[in-house]
């Protein structure tokens, strides 16, 4: 898919690499671009930023996610790409118990990071299913091919995001609806800020969003599934794969050195 002339929203862009991807949308030469996040004056200054149309937007809501897609059917168009991209990270409170979260940690982090991608589909394919088109790119996490070490629930949400999308891109190829998983490991956000440069994941240095969004740009072009702006992510999921103890003990030692 290319952007030019298309009708594109993206979740979780007040700032990072929705921030990002809405300026290289507009760019690229979108025919309009839909800043969503749950931080509604942060979503405004950027829409003001790039002359797109800010819908604040809370992703665990059904019935927010359902009302602003109707909302841009009704008034804009039918929206060709869905960027669902809101996220977030909670760290296991005590790092040398990795079943520690809380309850209430485990729901926030499913239900933004799970269900945030699955009232998106809810809302958005029908109309493309009807049309035959569009394309849905669900913002992952290198963590959901691989693993977040000292986040059980960030591990795991992502994981689920991606069976997901795996999900949602087999059902509806027929369809001809492009569907896309990014999965980046370090990106210079809020999200990253503070962590340790041993943090396992930064290991392999920190993109900027903006660098994130032109893999986005290409992976789109070359309708690929995985969009993977640290390349060598797929030597080790393919790693991963072919010896997956010797992985896990990778991992391990990745783990002790991070706090070492
Ligand atoms: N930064 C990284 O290193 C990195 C790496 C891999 C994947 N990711 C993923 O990229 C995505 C964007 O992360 P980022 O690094 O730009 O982080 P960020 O914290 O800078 O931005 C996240 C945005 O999502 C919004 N948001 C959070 N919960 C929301 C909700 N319930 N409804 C609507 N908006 C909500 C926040 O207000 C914020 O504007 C996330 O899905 C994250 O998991 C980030």
């Amino acid at each position: 898919m290319n952007v030019k002339d298309k009708i594109v929203l993206v979740t979780g862009a007040a700032q990072g690499i929705g921030q990002a991807l809405c300026v290289r949308f507009q760019a690229e030469g979108a025919r309009r671009v839909i800043v969503s996040d749950r931080n509604a004056s942060g979503a405004e200054a950027v829409a003001r930023q790039i002359g797109g149309l800010a819908i604040p937007c809370d992703v665990t809501q059904a019935d927010e996610v359902a009302a602003m897609v109707a909302k841009v059917h009704a008034e804009i168009g039918s929206i060709d790409l869905y960027c669902s991209n809101a996220g977030i990270i909670e760290p296991d409170p005590d790092f040398h118990n990795a079943a520690s979260a809380s309850e209430a940690s485990w729901a926030r982090s499913w239900a933004v990071n799970v269900m945030g991608h699955v009232y998106a589909a809810r809302a958005v394919l029908p109309s493309m299913i009807a049309r035959r088109q569009g394309g849905i790119l669900n913002t992952v996490s290198a963590a959901g091919l691989l693993s977040q070490i000292g986040s059980a629930t960030y591990s795991t949400t992502k994981h689920a995001a991606l069976g997901f999308t795996e999900h949602l891109a087999i059902a509806h190829r027929d369809d001809n609806i492009h569907v896309a998983a990014l999965c980046p490991q370090g990106v210079d956000t809020a999200m990253t800020r503070g962590a340790s440069a041993k943090e396992p994941a930064l290991l392999d240095g920190l993109l900027s969003p903006e660098a994130v969004a032109d893999s986005v740009i290409t992976g789109l072009a070359e309708r690929h599934f995985l969009i993977l702006p640290h390349p060598q992510v797929l030597s080790y999921v393919r790693h991963k794969a072919a010896d997956t103890d010797r992985w896990i003990g990778g991992m391990a030692k990745l783990r002790r050195n991070s706090k070492g």
